[in-house]
Formats: structure tokens, C-alpha cells, sequence
């Protein structure tokens, strides 16, 4: 894919920043505008499931508080984009499908509501986006990690569309599920990670606000390069 011609170096930190409840497309567009503006791309929600993964084959219950602190302040969570796919790795082990199952899904809304696990991932993703260059998704990107990011996008779809995304994701990994029960996963998931105490899924006032249910990921991110334009004018 070509890159579109924008002066990014205009921009002042050079990060851009989505955030978004479950299915809301956010992935994915991420994941292509990073490609399209030969940025990293940042997936904060793989860092929470990667832990989650990691504290449920170590034992761990995402209940407990100060252990899921110790484990987050000690992971080395790698990532590796190559042929479009974003690859993730946990102290050198790879595990990119292993933090997609429907049990870290199921378990990773309380493993991300303690603070202690916010903080040591925070300090890891703000770490990462030091250097710029970077498109980061997730619940907290535009408010918390990079409350100076360049531009702020909240992506958002109803939940019957979110719902059949997730289907089709999970279809792809040989799962089958009905539209109700996907429907009341993504809803308790949304009012765990909107509801919790230690920075809940807000839109930040900055923010631009995209609803994706009838859009293509392609829309989605040429909405993004317009907005990005407008910031560069
Ligand atoms: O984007 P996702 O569905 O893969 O994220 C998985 C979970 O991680 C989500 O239910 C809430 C949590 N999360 C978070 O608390 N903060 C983020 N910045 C990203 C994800």
C-alpha cells in the first residue's frame, strides 16, 4: 500500500491515539493506518490479555491484586508486525493466539481493573511511545498514556455489529458462537471496563468520535488520514 503524502514530521509528538469498546473496529484500522503512515502500531489490549494469559498458566487468579502487579512490573512483552500481522511475544515466548481464547477474554476486564496493573503497564506503554511514530489503540490511549497524543480518535459501533465482528473473529479460530451470547459477552466486557475505578473507558473531550457499524475498515482509516490532514493544515 502506498503511503499518503502528509508532512508527519508537522506533528509535535508524532502519535496518534483510538480508543473504543470491543469490536469497535479499532484494532484493525490501527493496525493499517500505522502501515499506511510507516508508523509502529501499539496494542495496549494485547499487553492486558498477554498478562492474563501468563497469570492463568502460572496459577495466578485475576483477583489478585498484588501478584498481577509483580507479574505486570516483570513481563517482557514483545512485539513483531510481519505481514500483517501483529505477533506477540511474553518473555521471549510467542503467544499471539494464545491471548485471543475465549478464557482470557473472559478473565482480562478484571486483570486490567487493578491499579497496580495499570500503572506497570502505563509506565511500559509510555515507555514504547517515547520515541513517536507510533498509532496506539486501546481503552486509556487517548486519555491516560498519551493524553498529548497529535490526534484523538473514539471509535464506537453498535453492539450487534460488534458483536458479529467478534464472531467472525473467533469463527476464524474455529470457534462457534450465537449473536446473544457474543451480545452479553461484549456488553458485560463494556460495562467492566467503562464502570471500574482505575481509568474506565471514556471518551476524551478532544476526542473525535467515529461510529464504524456500517463503515469498512478501509473507511475507517481514510476517515482517520482526512482527520489527520486537519490537524496538519
Ligand atoms: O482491546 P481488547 O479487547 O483486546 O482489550 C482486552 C481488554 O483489555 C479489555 O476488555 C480491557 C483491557 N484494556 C484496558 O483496560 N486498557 C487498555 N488500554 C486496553 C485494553
Amino acid at each position: 500500500m502506498s503511503k499518503p503524502r502528509l508532512n508527519l514530521s508537522r506533528l509535535k509528538n508524532r502519535v496518534i491515539a483510538i480508543d473504543g469498546p470491543a469490536g469497535s473496529g479499532k484494532s484493525t484500522t490501527a493496525r493499517l493506518l500505522a502501515a499506511r503512515l510507516g508508523y509502529s502500531y501499539l496494542d495496549t489490549g494485547a499487553m492486558y490479555r498477554a498478562l492474563t494469559h501468563f497469570a492463568l498458566s502460572k496459577g495466578v487468579s485475576p483477583g489478585d491484586a498484588s501478584k498481577l502487579q509483580a507479574l505486570a512490573e516483570h513481563l517482557t512483552i514483545e512485539f513483531k508486525t510481519e505481514q500483517s500481522v501483529n505477533h506477540v511475544f511474553i518473555n521471549g515466548e510467542e503467544v499471539t493466539d494464545a491471548i485471543r481464547t475465549p478464557e482470557v477474554t473472559a478473565h482480562v476486564s478484571e486483570v486490567s481493573a487493578h491499579k497496580g496493573v495499570r500503572q506497570a503497564m502505563v509506565a511500559k506503554q509510555k515507555e514504547i511511545g517515547k520515541k513517536g511514530a507510533i498509532v496506539a489503540e486501546g481503552r486509556d490511549t487517548t486519555t491516560v498514556v498519551f493524553p498529548d497524543a497529535d490526534l484523538k480518535v473514539y471509535m464506537d459501533a453498535s453492539i450487534k455489529q460488534r458483536a458479529q465482528r467478534r464472531m467472525i473473529d473467533l469463527a476464524r479460530m474455529g470457534l462457534s458462537t450465537t449473536l446473544e451470547a457474543q451480545m452479553a459477552e461484549i456488553k458485560r466486557r463494556d460495562d467492566f471496563d467503562s464502570g471500574r475505578k482505575h481509568s474506565p473507558l471514556t471518551r476524551a473531550k478532544d476526542s473525535i468520535t467515529i461510529d464504524t457499524t456500517s463503515m469498512t475498515i478501509e473507511e475507517q482509516v481514510d476517515r482517520i488520514i482526512t482527520l489527520l490532514k486537519d490537524v496538519l493544515k
